[in-house]
C-alpha cells in the first residue's frame, strides 16, 4: 500500500493570509483537502504534518521509517538552514520530493540554496500550490 507523508515547515500554517502576493490565497487546509481527494481517488493513504519547530519535523521524519514510502516536504525557511532535516531524510532512506510554492530562485540570494534538495529525489518550485499535487501524482 502506498502511504505518503506530507510535511510542511514553519509559517506554512499561515498560508492564505501570509504574503498573498508571494504565496497566493490558498490555505494549508485547502491544499490538504485537495491532496486527500487525489489520494482517495487513487486508493493511497496520505498523512499531513505541519510544524514550526525543527526538532518536531526531525522526529516526524525519523518516525516515518517502515510506515511511509514517500515524503512530500516543504521545509519552508528550514530549506536554507537545516542540516538536521537533511540528515533525517537521508537517515530514513524514503524517497522525498521537495516542494516550494514560490520560485525560490527568483527571490533573495539566501533562498537560492537548499540544504534539503541533495537528499531528495527532486524539487518542484514556483508552480504555486499545484506543486504539492504534482509531487503526489509523481508518487502515484
Ligand atoms: C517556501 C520558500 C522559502 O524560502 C520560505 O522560507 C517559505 C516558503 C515556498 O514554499 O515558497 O516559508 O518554502
Amino acid at each position: 500500500m502506498t502511504n505518503i507523508l506530507v510535511v510542511n515547515g514553519p509559517n506554512l500554517n499561515m498560508l492564505g493570509t501570509r504574503e498573498p502576493e508571494v504565496y497566493g490565497k490558498t490555505t494549508l487546509k485547502d491544499i490538504e483537502s485537495e491532496m486527500k481527494a487525489v489520494a482517495e481517488k487513487n486508493k493511497i493513504d496520505i498523512e499531513f504534518f505541519q510544524s514550526n519547530h525543527e526538532g518536531d519535523i526531525v522526529d516526524k521524519i525519523c518516525s516515518a521509517k517502515g510506515t511511509f514510502n514517500g515524503i512530500i516536504i516543504n521545509p519552508a525557511a528550514y530549506t536554507h538552514t537545516s542540516v538536521a532535516i537533511r540528515d533525517a531524510i537521508a537517515a530514513v532512506d524514503i524517497p522525498a520530493i521537495e516542494v516550494h510554492i514560490s520560485n525560490v530562485y527568483s527571490r533573495e540570494d539566501f533562498r537560492h540554496t537548499s540544504l534539503i534538495a541533495p537528499v531528495c529525489l527532486g524539487q518542484i518550485a514556483g508552480l504555486g500550490t499545484k506543486g504539492y499535487i504534482l509531487a503526489l501524482e509523481y508518487f502515484i
